[in-house]
């Protein structure tokens, strides 16, 4: 009984608080760990998000794009466990379903060890080595909070420099971002086509 006041007491002071889609995510979607935002409606920053599991590294490097790739670096991706284990089950991305993409640039070394393209020469052979880390954005899903946006997913960016990121961020109108997604991701707005690991797992 008391455990009953207590329980009902923190809904409603998560509800206050503005993170009340966190608990009805939970009950449709059996327990999707759902982002959690403030009463401003931004999305805070995940926490440990490399512990996420790891997608995929799609990379656009500045010598294969006319020397200006809008995104030079490589493009590390993590998708939130839970959320991965229902794409496994079921093929789909659930409500509450949070993927991040971690920017990394390529190594540098000192001037005359780059080769003009920018790769390096590393003891491996030549290539594309993974440097500082530069920068952090994530997608949510989430059709309760974001009935507007096309498939539910909304799209943000805690900065495109090095750590520290910024603590929260505000969704992207939808023309920014979520238009390019629906034009030309595989799956529901996720670019599977590049990740690897979602696709060895994905139901036939
Ligand atoms: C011109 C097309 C285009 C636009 C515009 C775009 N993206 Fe993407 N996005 C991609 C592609 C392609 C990928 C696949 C991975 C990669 O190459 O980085 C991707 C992947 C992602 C991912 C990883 C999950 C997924 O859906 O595959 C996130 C997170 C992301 N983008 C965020 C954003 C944000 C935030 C914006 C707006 C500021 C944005 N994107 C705008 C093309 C785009």
């Amino acid at each position: 009984m008391i455990r009953k006041v207590l329980v009902s007491a923190a809904l409603t002071g998560a509800m206050l608080t503005g993170i009340a889609s966190y608990s009805m995510i939970n009950a449709q979607e059996n327990k999707i760990a759902a982002a959690k935002f403030n009463a401003d409606g931004a999305v805070s920053i995940p926490q440990n998000w490399r512990q996420w599991v790891f997608i995929g590294t799609p990379l656009t490097p500045n010598a294969l794009n006319d020397g200006k790739a809008p995104f030079p670096e490589f493009h590390n991706v993590y998708i939130e466990p839970s959320a991965f284990a229902h794409w496994k089950k079921t093929g789909k991305f659930a409500n509450g379903t949070q993927i991040a993409k971690e920017l990394v640039l390529i190594r540098q070394k000192d001037k005359d060890e780059m080769n003009k393209d920018g790769s390096t020469g590393e003891v491996s052979g030549v290539g594309y080595f993974q440097g500082k880390l530069t920068g952090l954005e994530l997608t949510v899903k989430d059709t309760v909070r974001y009935p507007n946006e096309p498939g539910g997913w909304a799209y943000f960016s805690f900065g495109h420099s090095a750590p520290p990121y910024a603590k929260t961020a505000k969704a992207f109108p939808t023309d920014s971002c979520n238009a390019c997604h629906e034009a030309s991701a595989q799956d529901d707005f996720v670019f599977t086509q590049f990740y690897p690991v979602l696709r060895a797992v994905k139901p036939k």
